[in-house]
């Protein structure tokens, strides 16, 4: 049975993306730094080893070599790899402390590519695999408010594109999904009629959902998308149509 690592799976989009993963058929290890309530109970209700958590703070960047090591001593190599943890610190650039920037930068952007680096090197001694990583499409549009995060969001657009040409001979795909925005813990603060507006804009005029973003991965870690590299996958009910 493949194994397929999902960052940040404790609760919003990659709680959604693992259970996705669960159901067809993969073996899912899912970090985050606190089980919440929702994972521990989905857990439960699977057969044992189908969903796991591995408590791991992912901005300490010095563990990663090791995180990844003991997830492959404990379940075996990965075949796939979902960097979607992240932070969304939200206000004006001007006023951001340093401490906020870097932190940011170092759990959106120097973790994810450090957990790809040891991971990939056991996908490539396996022949094979898959890396998609969690963009925005801030990453293009911009936003106000986001200017740190947009340029998180767009680094792992530019990591993916040149991983996949790195790593393509060896059999390894890597292409990043781009959300529009959705309802999770992140979003949270935005008021509701900011929250409408945002739908009424989308060309579908709605939002699109978790398991929308769960079913854009799922068909990137599926056989069908064998040859499908280097590639951004946007799903926003039309928000940038
Ligand atoms: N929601 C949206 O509208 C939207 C739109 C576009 C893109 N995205 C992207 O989608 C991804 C998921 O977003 P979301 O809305 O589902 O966020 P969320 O609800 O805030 O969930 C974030 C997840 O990351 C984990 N996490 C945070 N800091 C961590 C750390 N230091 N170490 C390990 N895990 C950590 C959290 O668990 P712990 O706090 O317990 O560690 C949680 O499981 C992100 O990459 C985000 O940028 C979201």
């Amino acid at each position: 049975m493949r194994n397929v690592i999902v960052t940040g799976a404790s609760r919003g989009l990659g709680l959604a993306i693992s259970c996705r993963l669960v159901e067809d058929g993969f073996r899912v290890i899912a970090i985050a730094r606190r089980e919440t309530d929702a994972l521990r109970e989905k857990i439960e209700s699977l057969p044992e080893g189908a969903l796991t958590f591995e408590s791991s703070d992912l901005g300490d960047i010095d563990s990663l070599s090791t995180l990844a090591a003991s997830i492959k001593k404990r379940h075996g190599a990965p075949f796939g790899l979902v960097n979607n943890a992240a932070i969304g610190a939200e206000g004006l650039l001007a006023t951001m402390h340093n401490s906020q920037i870097e932190d940011l930068i170092r759990l959106n952007v120097t973790s994810p590519i450090v957990l790809s680096k040891y991971v990939v090197r056991q996908m490539m001694a396996a022949g094979g695999g898959r890396i998609v990583n969690i963009s925005s499409i801030i990453a293009n549009t911009g936003y106000s408010g986001l200017s740190a995060y947009g340029a998180s969001k767009a680094a792992l657009v530019g990591f993916t594109k040149s991983l996949a040409r790195e790593v393509g001979r060896l059999g390894v795909t890597v292409n990043a999904v781009s959300p529009g925005f959705i309802t999770t813990e992140m979003t949270a603060s935005l008021a509701d009629d900011d929250r409408a507006k945002i739908a009424n804009r989308a060309a579908l005029r709605r939002l699109a959902e978790p398991r929308d973003v769960a079913n854009a991965v799922s068909f990137l870690m599926h056989d069908n998308a064998r040859n499908v590299t280097g590639t951004v996958v946007t799903i926003d009910a039309g928000a940038t149509a």
